[in-house]
């Protein structure tokens, strides 16, 4: 049976290639065509539809909430900081959504993101879109990674609090055809070093989304987006700004950032990169990944003046 591997290591890489540079025209031809048809005909008109966001007391699902709420979207905002929410909800309110509920949830709890979706379709009676946004990070050399639960918490939160939130609307997203916004992050694709359980956790969301889009076909669109560095709570937090990267790479405000996310989605982008110049980084990364592990040794190196094995 091994000889057909042994065929298809020779004969297959030569194929895919001609395959390749035979369809690059037609397939820049239809994404033209995509680009014009999405930013007209298709573009969803979200006044008044319902959407859930997670994570909305802080950073970009606070602005995503205010993104919709211009828009006139109905909302129903979620995270664990009820004060907070109470206030987001108010200026989503100012600035014209017709109607903002908050519910208390911790996306890590399984019976939270049930409470979650099933109130807010008590609530307004259907579901439109649904944004994973929740999301915490801690960074941490991988040798000093303890106790584990720490970081289990960090999984629980990114990849399952999404998981269960999303397997919780989807039959209420197919009854609308509506859309599921899954906010990753750069790191999803690249990781880097201290980064090593975030960069997992957002992998692993992206994984699971284009699983999911696979499986709900044309039911439900699902925008994957990929956040760069964005000024909130969590990139401001001491640890993170410690960071070396973090002195190289100018950040984007959250209100720009939900700004564009909000558009992306109702284009429906499968995925978006914000800023898209980031986008640059995975051209780095599939054509010379070691170009770009050195480069995030040496800065490491001599910024920390830490010993790099
Ligand atoms: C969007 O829909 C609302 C009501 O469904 C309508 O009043 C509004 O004019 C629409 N906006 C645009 C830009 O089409």
């Amino acid at each position: 049976m091994d000889v057909y591997q042994r065929i298809l290591n020779i004969a297959l890489p030569p194929l895919v290639w001609l395959t390749v540079f035979v369809m690059l025209p037609w397939l820049f031809a239809f994404r033209a065509f995509h680009f014009v048809v999405k930013r007209t005909l298709w573009y969803e008109n979200v006044s008044g539809k319902v959407v859930v966001i997670t994570g909305a007391s802080s950073g970009i699902g606070e602005h995503l909430t205010y993104e919709y709420a211009r828009r006139r979207a109905r909302l129903a905002i979620a995270a664990r900081r009820e004060d907070r929410l109470q206030c987001v909800a108010a200026k989503a309110r100012q600035l014209g959504s017709p109607d903002v509920i908050f519910i208390r949830t911790d996306v890590s709890k399984f019976e939270d993101c049930r409470k979650l979706i099933q109130e807010t379709v008590d609530h307004f009676g259907r579901l439109d879109h649904l944004v994973n946004n929740a999301g915490i990070t801690k960074l941490s050399w991988f040798e000093d990674c303890t106790p584990v639960s720490e970081f289990q918490n960090l999984m629980n939160i990114n990849f399952w609090g999404a998981a269960y939130c999303t397997q919780f609307a989807v039959p209420h997203l197919r009854r609308t055809r509506g859309k599921i916004v899954a906010i990753s992050s750069v790191s999803g694709r690249m990781a880097s070093p201290k980064m090593g359980f975030y960069s997992a956790s957002k992998s692993a969301m992206i994984s699971l989304f284009e699983g999911l889009r696979v499986e709900v076909g044309s039911e439900i669109g699902i925008t994957i987006v990929t956040p760069g560095l964005i000024t909130s709570e969590m990139t401001e937090a001491e640890e993170v700004q410690a960071e070396p990267f973090v002195k190289f790479i100018p950040p984007e405000t959250p209100g720009t950032c939900a700004k564009a996310i909000v558009n992306g989605v109702c284009r429906g982008d499968r995925y978006l990169t914000e800023p898209s110049w980031m986008r640059m980084f995975y051209l780095l990364k599939f054509a010379c990944p070691e170009v770009m592990e050195l480069c995030n040794q040496l800065i490491i190196a001599n910024l920390n003046g830490k010993k790099v094995a």
